[in-house]
């Protein structure tokens, strides 16, 4: 019994050194926790955030609508692709529009919605024939060139590509569908 009490008073001065072993044990645990969980946390916000990584494939052709359902009106046709980021995939997520217009038996012309000047969305001006912005009272005409001498717009709306394929008998138009730059005289590809 005396010896046990004797190992005691070792007992306390080993005692006296645990707290400190945990203590530091514990914060080598919180570092790994931080490394295991906080990092990636903060790379996948700063990727949410982000959105030149949240890509939608751009510049390809997109099957739009049969030709024969198109005349000289212009008619609005949603842009429907997947996006990405750099974790997941969203299917079937709206990009954007085009105008659309029949300029020939088998000819049709495609115009970004986007205005360059500002980057609001152009309007069809039935009344006058015309495309027009609401944001800054510019006016284009069918083929998307400005009226106004001194218009808002640095430039004429934007034409995308466009190209046809038949199947199953039907004739289908295809457009190539870009982002440009907004503000810039030129029209850049964004
Ligand atoms: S955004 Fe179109 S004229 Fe300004």
């Amino acid at each position: 019994m005396s010896t046990s009490s004797s190992n005691g008073c070792c007992g306390c001065r080993s005692g006296a050194g645990s707290p400190r072993r945990g203590f530091l044990a514990r914060l080598a645990a919180l570092v790994l926790a931080m490394v295991a969980y906080v990092t990636p946390a903060i790379a996948s916000l700063v990727a949410f955030l982000n959105p030149l990584r949240q890509k939608s494939k751009s510049g390809e052709f997109i099957r739009l609508a049969a030709l024969d359902t198109l005349d000289g009106t212009p008619r609005k046709v949603a842009i429907v692709q997947d996006r990405t980021d750099a974790w997941n995939r969203y299917p079937n997520q709206p990009v954007g529009a085009v105008w659309l217009r029949k300029v020939g038996e088998n000819e049709v012309k495609a115009i970004h919605v986007v205005c360059p000047h500002a980057g609001c969305f152009i309007d069809y001006d039935a009344a006058n024939h015309r495309f027009m912005c609401p944001c800054h009272n510019a006016h284009f005409d069918l083929d998307g060139v400005r009226l106004e001498a001194t218009s808002s717009s640095p430039r004429d709306l934007d034409t995308l590509e466009v190209d046809y394929e038949t199947k199953d008998g039907v004739k289908y138009v295809l457009v190539k569908f870009q982002n440009f730059r907004i503000g810039t005289a030129d029209k850049i590809e964004a």
